[in-house]
């Protein structure tokens, strides 16, 4: 076995009240910060105000960007970094969800590399379905992020999921300079996310870890973070979908999700991620994970038809990791149980949703294949089965 391992250096600062942390830490790193937020829930939640105070009383200014919307758009991070340029800010605290944080990596690209002659459009740094991009060096402005969602990682991983609205097209991309340098997960923010929204992000959680392991780009030291985080959503997902004030199991499913940050940060999702992207790209207002809970069984049982054993051997350690079965004795068997047990789990967060019921019409079918390998084809490459243009047709009509 022969492996590289590295991480960037970054730090996770967690507990209930922790968001009294963010004036020390951004103190560290310059004197006005531009806090980035979604339209409105901490800011009713009373966050955002404790969040500003914090700052204060470390001598750190800040200017509000809250135009942030879920599945946020290439758009949106050139008006936040224009904001950030003009105000010239030196530091970004994305403190939200997976959209509001990815939206305050880009406008730390672009308002990092703008003065020095770099382009003030995001859409010119990512490299995904293109020939050449710009470069994302150590100019990127300090990150902070402040985590409110149980999902996406984006607290642990240099990534960024942006929608060019042009194109339809939402794909992942980063490199070190978008890491978070110190990202805060305080559960009782956390606290605050209604049982659909609870649901829909651990749901991702799992999905990220999932595909982590049944990848191509699976690896040693990522492994043991994915089981562990798969592990925990079986236990505590449903548990805090019931009951959102189960501390035990929110502050679980916010391990989970670091995990999986690490996890999809060391290794990477496949043709689930690939597909959804595409998804949520073309119907904005899809849920990434209730997009991915769609079409989650029609892809495991393509790739545990058309896989080799090990596709099934890893299926069958999934089966294990979520308590359906104890061994791995017959591959095929326990493949197919992971297939039972995943199912069972989306049935019991009440994520049985087809893509139909989601507002998509068949005839985005073909775009929507098209923009899967267009935007998303390092996911494709790393399913363990590489599909054709027609199999992932055939795919999202299973999934309607
Ligand atoms: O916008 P506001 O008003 O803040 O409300 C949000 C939003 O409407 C609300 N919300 C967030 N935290 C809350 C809360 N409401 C009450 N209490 C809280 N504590 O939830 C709604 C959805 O927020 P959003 O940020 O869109 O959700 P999520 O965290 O699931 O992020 C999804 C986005 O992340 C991308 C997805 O594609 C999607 O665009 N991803 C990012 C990844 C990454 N950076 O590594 C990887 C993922 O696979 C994913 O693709
Ligand atoms: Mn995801």
């Amino acid at each position: 076995m022969e492996f590289v391992h590295s991480l960037p250096e970054s730090k996770v600062i967690f507990g209930a009240g922790k968001l009294d942390q963010i004036g020390v830490a951004a103190s560290k790193r310059g004197s006005k910060a531009l806090i980035v937020t979604g339209k409105s829930s901490m800011e009713k939640l009373g966050f955002l105000e404790k969040a500003r105070s914090y700052l204060e009383r470390e001598g750190v200014s800040s200017i509000h960007f809250n135009e942030v919307t879920p599945n946020p758009t290439t758009k949106t991070v050139d008006k936040g970094a224009k904001l950030a340029l003009e105000e010239d800010v030196d530091l970004v605290i994305g403190f939200g969800g997976g959209s509001t944080m990815d939206t305050a990596k880009g406008i730390a690209v672009v308002a990092g590399h703008a003065p020095e002659g770099g382009s003030k459009n995001i859409w010119d740094y990512v490299s995904a379905g293109k020939e050449e991009s710009e470069e994302i060096t150590e100019a990127t402005l300090p990150i902070l992020t402040i985590t409110t969602t149980s999902g996406t990682g984006s607290h642990v991983t240099p990534y960024s999921v942006l929608t060019n609205p042009e194109t339809n097209g939402k794909p992942g991309f980063g490199d070190a300079p978008m890491f978070p340098d110190v990202s805060i997960v305080d559960p009782e923010i956390l606290r605050e996310m209604p049982p659909d929204l609870t649901a829909i992000t651990g749901y991702d959680v799992y999905s990220h870890v999932s595909e982590n392991l049944i990848s191509k780009g699976d690896h040693p030291t990522a492994d043991p973070y994915a089981k562990e985080a798969i592990k925990f959503v079986g236990k505590y997902l449903p548990r805090v979908y019931k009951d959102g004030d189960d501390m035990e199991a929110r502050e679980m499913m916010a391990v989970a999700d670091t995990y999986a940050g690490i996890s999809n940060t060391i290794s990477s999702t496949a043709l689930r991620h690939a597909m959804e992207h595409a998804v949520s790209g073309f119907y904005p207002e899809v849920a990434h994970a209730q997009g991915l809970a769609s079409i989650t069984l029609p892809i495991m049982r393509y790739n545990i038809k058309n896989g080799d054993s090990k596709v099934r051997r890893r299926y069958g350690e999934i089966a294990r990791v979520l308590g359906a079965i104890d061994e791995i004795k017959d591959e095929k068997m326990a493949a197919e149980k992971s297939l039972e047990a995943v199912e069972a789990l989306i049935k019991e967060i009440d994520m049985d949703k087809g893509l139909g019921e989601l507002g998509v019409e068949s005839s985005s079918i073909p775009d929507m294949a098209e923009s899967t390998f267009k935007y998303m084809e390092g996911d494709v490459e790393h399913n363990p089965v590489y599909p054709d243009k027609e199999d992932v047709e055939k795919i999202f009509e299973e999934a309607m």
